[in-house]
């Protein structure tokens, strides 16, 4: 094959990578969108005794935990207690510093800012914070989790 013929396949052969390459990170940038909470799977509307649906029971159990930002004024985080087995709702915006707290193992929360940890209950068991989360009033209708957003 002469050199000018096998440069320029060469280059075909790159561009093609490189065009698959832009296909795939295209393609996993949709599927992150697909996994995100931003968006609401239920009607966020709040109801006159003053709840709102902010997810799906099997969402809940399925994931582990809903992070959702549709909310009247809060970020509310959805999980399954481990100890009473409801669904229980807290805003996880830790109380040091606002960092987004991390659901650990279906037991506590953790932050990873400044290593601050609170239980299934939203209280402190290990510094630097001080103060308890908020904790949301929450019920389960029809295959919803239900919220009650204070404030
Ligand atoms: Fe969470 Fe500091 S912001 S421990």
């Amino acid at each position: 094959m002469e050199r000018r013929k096998f440069l320029f396949w060469l280059g075909i052969g790159f561009s093609l990578n490189s065009f698959q390459m832009v296909l795939t990170a295209c393609n996993s940038q949709q599927q992150d969108a697909e996994t995100t909470t931003d968006k609401p799977s239920v009607d966020t509307s709040v109801r006159e005794d003053g709840f709102q649906a902010l997810a799906k029971v099997e969402e809940v159990d399925s994931k582990g935990f809903v992070l959702d930002k549709n909310s009247v004024s809060k970020t509310v985080m959805m999980y399954r207690h481990p100890d009473t087995k409801n669904i229980s709702a807290v805003n996880p915006t830790c109380t040091h510093k606002g960092c987004t707290l991390d659901w650990q193992n279906n037991k506590n929360f953790s932050c990873s800012c400044h290593g601050s940890t609170f239980s299934a209950d939203g209280e402190v068991t290990k510094g630097p914070a001080q103060k308890a989360l908020e904790v949301f009033e929450t019920k389960e209708e029809a295959g919803l989790v239900l919220v009650k957003v204070t404030g």
